[in-house]
């Protein structure tokens, strides 16, 4: 089954065909991170209007690549949460104007589900159940996959998520936006114990995450620097602050796999490239000898196959859309409905 794919809620404009749920057979972007670089931010009125101006393109750009017939497609599916509200609704108006006129069925693809999913492109065997820890520019999370279409989060951050702190870091250092993966670049030659950062102490689910007393330590370290006019030694700040990172998110996830009794541990999202964070989870899971699954850096961040993936997933599932779908901004990766 040929599934087309297309997602849009943030700054990638993605169009993908992806067969039975594995295969992928195109994989179309176009990134407008170039434009809201001059921003030092995503700005959501223009990544709406750049989606509507790139997205014809790529869906032709898509099937010149297969060399497939728009009457070859079986299905499309479409990011309609979470995400920038305008910037999701270009792919969804334009989804289901292409069920429409293809007269095949359109189905609704939650964005997170979709970061899981990129793992079943990377891994043809992988199978659920597993656990997975979903870190991106706008979600932490530690999700047990019971089954491809049934999630339960065991545990969440609190405030920022840890893609936002890396990027916000970045900035204050002079990094253009999305700073996270120039941040991890610049961290591989510095010394991770230079600047040691407070370990957030959290009452209540030990599973969840804090970022933001870890953002506000590497802030204020930075501003003392610059008022004493002392120099930072900026690649083990990045060092430092990565391992505090990696420190919130790798301990807890080999406690869920322990709570959980999972053998099989998937990491996904934008901030799943991280170097660090991949070393410590590689580490970590050999030793328990649990499985690890890591995507291609290509498939961590946004992209159109792992919609087309989890699309075909949610199909057998038996979830399809109307002409009346509509786009939201957030939603629960275990939510049935809006
Ligand atoms: O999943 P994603 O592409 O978009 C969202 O759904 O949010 O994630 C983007 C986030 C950005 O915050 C970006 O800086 C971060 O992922 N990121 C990284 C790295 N590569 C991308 N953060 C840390 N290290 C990296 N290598
Ligand atoms: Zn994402």
């Amino acid at each position: 089954m040929k599934i087309f794919a297309v997602e849009s809620s943030c700054d990638e404009t993605a169009v993908a065909i992806v067969e039975d749920g594995r295969k992928v057979l195109t994989d179309c972007i176009a990134s407008q991170v170039e434009l809201h670089k001059l921003y030092g931010g995503v700005v959501p009125e223009i990544a709406s209007r750049k989606h509507i101006e790139a997205i014809y393109g790529l869906a032709d750009q898509a099937l010149a690549n297969t060399g497939l017939g728009r009457c070859d497609i079986d299905a499309v599916a479409v990011t309609y949460a979470p995400g920038l509200i305008g910037a999701v609704l270009v792919g969804v108006n334009f989804a289901k104007a292409a069920a429409l006129a293809l007269d095949v069925p359109l189905i609704p693809v939650h964005h997170i589900r979709g970061h899981i999913a990129a793992n079943y492109l990377a891994y043809p065997d992988l199978e659920p159940p597993f656990l997975c820890l979903v870190v991106s520019g706008g979600h932490s999370l530690i999700v047990d996959v019971e089954d491809y279409t049934k999630f339960h989060i065991l545990g969440t951050t609190r405030d920022d998520a840890a893609g936002e702190c890396f990027d916000k870091i970045a900035r204050l250092l002079g990094m253009p936006y999305p700073g996270g993966a120039a941040l991890d670049r610049m961290a591989q030659t510095g010394d991770d114990q230079k600047y040691p950062m407070p370990h957030t102490k959290l009452s209540g689910n030990p599973l969840d995450m804090s970022f933001s007393g870890l953002k506000t330590a590497a802030i204020n370290l930075i501003h003392n620097a610059e008022q004493k006019g002392e120099a930072l030694d900026i690649p083990s700040l990045c060092a430092s602050f990565s391992l505090a990172v990696s420190d919130m998110l790798v301990p807890r996830t080999m406690e869920a796999l322990e709570m959980t009794g999972r053998k099989k541990l998937a990491i996904a999202g934008g901030v799943a490239a991280n170097s660090r964070i991949r070393g410590d989870f590689q580490r970590e899971a050999a030793k328990r000898g649990v499985q690890l699954y890591m995507p291609p850096l290509k498939l961590c961040g946004d992209n159109g196959a792992m919609i087309g993936a989890q699309g075909y997933y949610e199909y057998l599932a038996g979830v399809r859309a109307g002409q009346d779908l509509n786009a939201y901004a957030t939603m629960a990766i275990d939510a049935t409905e809006p």
